[in-house]
């Protein structure tokens, strides 16, 4: 299992691996918010404090958004974001 924290909402759940992060947070209340759900509009953009190498790798619209966004290299957005080994994870919400 993977324990993903959300400090910002006070949430910690344990999920099996191979779960989408969006469904981490739509299924425990996080306040993170997502439009487009494929990548391209920015709304779900978090920073990944902690467990980065846990995650899936940036997928291709994800990676064109985030450097329109100029984002950092700790940024994800939230809809692309799969858990894909157990270990820890820590997501912080931008907006
Ligand atoms: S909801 Fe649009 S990029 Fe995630």
């Amino acid at each position: 299992m993977a324990k993903v924290k959300f400090p910002n909402d006070n949430v910690e759940v344990e999920v099996p691996a191979g779960t989408m992060l969006r469904d981490v947070v739509e299924n425990n209340g996080v306040n993170i918010h997502f439009a487009c759900g494929d990548g391209r509009c920015g709304a779900c953009l978090v920073k990944i404090v902690k467990g980065m190498e846990n995650l899936n790798q940036r997928t291709e619209s994800e990676k064109r958004t985030l450097e329109l966004l100029g984002a950092e290299p700790d940024k994800r957005l939230a809809c692309q974001v799969k858990i894909e080994k157990n270990g820890d994870v820590v997501v912080e919400n931008v907006y």
